[in-house]
């Protein structure tokens, strides 16, 4: 019986991150918190959930606050021991989840297939895990566990539907209505009019070592970007197989500020940090000025 474990997973996180500037200018976007924990953070937890233990991380070269934030700091660590608080010290070095992380650069951010690229040397000769960190998918299982229990052999894409007004923002599918899980054709950002579905792909993929080649045949395509959407049709266009599964749970694009914000409400009020709506409202710091 074929071996279908993943056991790396590529998180590309060396883009712009121009739609939440300027908090990005510094901080990467993959940085940015969801309530008291960087972005990055639940996708390598859904990564290691999933039986991910290899994790490369794709970054720009004025990103090398992702390696630090993935580095023991044992004078912190020492810090917080000292005053007892031990349960931070746990939590701090549990960052990683007890994964091999290594980090590879994309010089110019080239585009999403353009980053996949260039973890070509770290991934080895088996299928691997894409995972976006600005797409949290909040479930149980993970989103890329519901992908890897589906992993047949064949690359793998996971969607969720969107209304008709956002198909623009997004690669969608067409999927192959002969074959169930089948994909006919991906179509970057298209109009709502060219749609051939409001199933959109989420960022979550299993992709198959024959993507490096067809992402090196791929040139340019929308926002001059080299896409992995355009990579996967190439296959598809060859008569290689690709499937599609729907995610079961909620989706949250942390790259635009109304989504990250969605994100955090959404989390808080799963936390319990919110008060429900018919609680007493949260009583104002305002200070009347005699
Ligand atoms: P996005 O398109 O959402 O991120 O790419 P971006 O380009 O950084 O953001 P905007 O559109 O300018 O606001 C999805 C993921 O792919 C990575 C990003 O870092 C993000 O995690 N990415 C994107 C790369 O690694 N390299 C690229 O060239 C583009």
């Amino acid at each position: 019986m074929p071996d279908h474990a993943i056991r790396t997973a590529v998180i590309p996180a060396a883009g712009l991150g121009t739609r939440m500037l300027p908090a990005t200018k510094v901080v990467p976007k993959e940085l940015l918190p969801v309530l008291d924990r960087p972005a990055i953070d639940y996708t390598v937890a859904e990564a290691a959930a999933a039986g991910i233990r290899d994790i490369v991380v794709v970054i720009a070269p004025n990103k090398l606050a992702l390696p630090a934030y993935f580095t023991r700091r044992p004078d912190l660590e020492r810090a917080l021991d000292l005053r007892g608080k031990r349960e931070l010290v746990k939590q701090l070095a549990a960052i990683g989840c007890g994964c091999r992380v290594r980090f590879v650069e994309q010089v110019t951010p080239r585009g999403l297939g353009d980053a996949i690229a260039r973890a070509r040397g770290l991934v080895g000769a088996g299928p691997f895990a894409v995972l976006l960190p600005d797409v949290l998918i909040d479930a149980v299982p993970g989103g890329l566990g519901q992908l890897t229990a589906a992993f047949d052999g064949k690359p793998l894409v996971m969607v969720h539907e969107v209304d008709r007004d956002e198909v623009r923002r997004y690669g969608i599918a067409a999927p192959d209505p002969r074959r169930p899980g089948c994909l006919l054709d991906l179509v970057e950002k298209p109009r709502p009019e060219d749609a051939p579905s409001r199933l959109a792909v989420t960022g979550r993929y299993i992709l198959t070592p024959e993507v490096f080649d067809s992402l090196a045949a791929t040139p340019p395509g929308a926002g001059g970007e080299v896409q992995l959407t355009d990579a996967l049709r190439r296959l598809l266009q060859a008569g290689r197989p690709v499937g599609w599964r729907r995610v079961r749970g909620q989706v949250h694009d942390l790259g635009h500020v109304a989504g990250w914000l969605a994100a955090n409400l959404a989390m808080a009020g799963r936390r319990g940090l919110l008060p429900a709506a018919d609680d007493a409202p949260i009583p104002s710091a305002e200070v009347a000025v005699q």
